[in-house]
């Protein structure tokens, strides 16, 4: 399986930390994200990450890849889908899983704005998407997050690990001590260290 991705997306990370956590083998192909024309041979959306199948079909997006890696390698990332948790872990799961990719959405959205030219910069997007994060980080502080992983998890640590990576001087941990705790452990996990951006 190859897998179109870059070091620094936080959605291509998500991805990597199952299929590492899975022993999964990736065929990684970094690419840049935002002028790769010819990424719309396989997505129409021009987003990574995309993955192509064995058979030539491409999967994306990175909701939908992780929940084919964590099916394909027998996983439990995805409640609900083995008896044990139940469905009310699944919908909590998906749920956390959607909010910190909105999170990761307006941080990189807010990243290619930042890189525009000052004259094109359009500061009202960029006080909306930092309003976002904000508000996404202050809902993180609340959630209990479960001892072992879910994909809610990993993406809440791959939104929080993109913080780090691009907004250091944002000083997201302040006031948000229950979750500046937790990533300091998940941070540590080995397929978020061997999967962290350089
Ligand atoms: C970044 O450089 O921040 C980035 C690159 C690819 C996807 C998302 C973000």
């Amino acid at each position: 399986m190859k897998l179109y991705t870059n070091q620094a997306s936080p959605f291509a990370r998500k991805c990597r930390v199952v299929a590492h956590e899975l022993s999964l083998k990736l065929d990684e192909i970094e690419v840049l994200a935002r002028d790769d024309e010819a990424l719309r041979r396989f997505n129409p959306l021009k987003k990574i990450p995309i993955l192509i199948l064995d058979d030539g079909s491409a999967l994306f997006d990175s909701a939908v890849i992780a929940e084919y890696l964590n099916h394909i390698g027998g996983g439990k990332f995805f409640p609900g889908m083995n008896i044990w948790r139940g469905t009310n872990g699944r919908w909590k799961a998906l749920g956390l899983q959607a909010l910190a990719d909105g999170l990761m959405e307006a941080a990189v959205a807010c990243r290619y704005e930042l890189l525009n030219a000052e004259a094109q910069r359009n500061e009202d997007f960029i006080a909306r998407y930092m309003t976002t994060v904000t508000a996404a980080l202050d809902t993180l502080e609340r959630v209990k997050f479960t001892e072992v992983p879910t994909i809610g998890e990993i993406a809440s640590g791959c939104a929080l690990g993109y913080l780090d990576f691009r907004y250091d001087h944002l000083g997201w941990r302040n006031g948000r001590p229950r979750l500046a705790a937790w990533f300091e452990t998940f941070s540590q996990f080995p397929s978020m260290l061997a999967t962290k951006p350089a």
